[in-house]
């Protein structure tokens, strides 16, 4: 038996929502997973990540184990779009296809938030996995060790565009950047912006969002590992548009009502930057992963 799932792209934290917030959008890996009679085949990536700690394959058994399930052989053929390392969720992407996969031929017994349960424990936190399972805009909290996932509404009239550079940032190294404890005003400043940043996206109040999308927990830490992130940042606040780091980074989001920063960010990007970002319109995927 063979089934493929189809999985969005998720940009996570949203500014101040660090390992909280996280939004689906319309960028999508398929992962096809094919039971065979012994060992391990997968075709579609990099020989680096064709071997059994690819992570489509990990949580392909960690759900067949929690299903008290053999595992026997599996071919898995993953078909990319979401770039890998680039803070657009291509791992998250991954597990949540691995874990679907395994419990759809196995006969669909575990619950999504089953499913989120089981890669949460791989992922350490649900901001990209909540988002990618059920679609849209997500908040999500871990509560005695247990993901608990809502969605949030969103204004229609958004335009998120992401800047993916040519360089990558894998997460652990973003990730290490990061203190261990926060002070409390920061504390304070990102539950505060963090909540007006729900409300903001909710009513599409651009100035609100500008204002709010705004972090102590993350960025100030990480910005230096991401050449030309000023000059970007600084030009998205110049014309008015929300701007955050796109997960871990290295991709950079710009939330705005203006249809034209797209063509605006075309004419300056070259002018103010050193390396080469590719502009990416993403809509919002209001629904999560799903077999195709
Ligand atoms: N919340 C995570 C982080 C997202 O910022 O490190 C990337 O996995």
């Amino acid at each position: 038996m063979r089934v493929t799932i189809r999985v969005p792209a998720t940009t996570a934290n949203l500014g101040p929502g660090f390992d909280a917030f996280g939004c689906a959008l319309q960028l999508y890996t398929d992962v096809t997973f094919e039971e065979t009679e012994s060992g391990l085949e997968i075709t579609g990536c990099d020989e680096a990540f064709t071997g059994p700690d690819n992570l489509a394959y990990v949580s392909y058994c960690a759900v067949l184990a929690s299903l008290s399930e053999e595992v026997k052989g599996v071919k898995i053929h993953i078909d990319a779009h979401i770039p890998i390392c680039r803070g657009l969720g291509s791992s998250a992407a991954l597990l949540v296809a691995g874990a679907i996969g395994a419990n759809v031929l196995r006969g669909n017994r575990l619950s999504t938030q089953g499913l989120l349960n089981i890669t949460n424990a791989m992922e350490g936190h649900p901001d990209n996995l909540a988002p990618a399972f059920f679609g849209g805009l997500t908040a999500s909290m871990v509560d005695n060790g247990l993901p608990v996932a809502v969605n949030f509404p969103l204004h229609p009239d958004w335009e998120i565009l992401a800047l993916v550079p040519d360089f990558n940032l894998p997460t652990p190294k973003a990730r290490a950047v990061l203190p261990e404890q926060v002070n409390r005003a920061d504390a304070i400043y990102n539950v505060s912006h963090g909540a007006l940043v729900l409300k903001a996206l909710e009513l599409g109040d651009e100035k609100l969002l500008r204002n709010a999308m705004q972090d102590r927990l993350h960025q100030p830490y990480r910005k230096h590992m991401i050449p030309d992130y000023e000059a970007i940042e600084s030009y998205a606040k110049t014309v008015g548009a929300a701007f955050c780091l796109s997960g871990a980074g290295p991709t950079l989001l710009c939330i705005t009502r203006d249809k034209t920063l797209k063509e605006k960010l075309e004419k300056k990007l070259p002018a103010i930057t050193q390396n080469a970002w590719e502009i990416m319109p993403l809509h919002v995927a209001f629904e999560g992963a799903k077999v195709v």
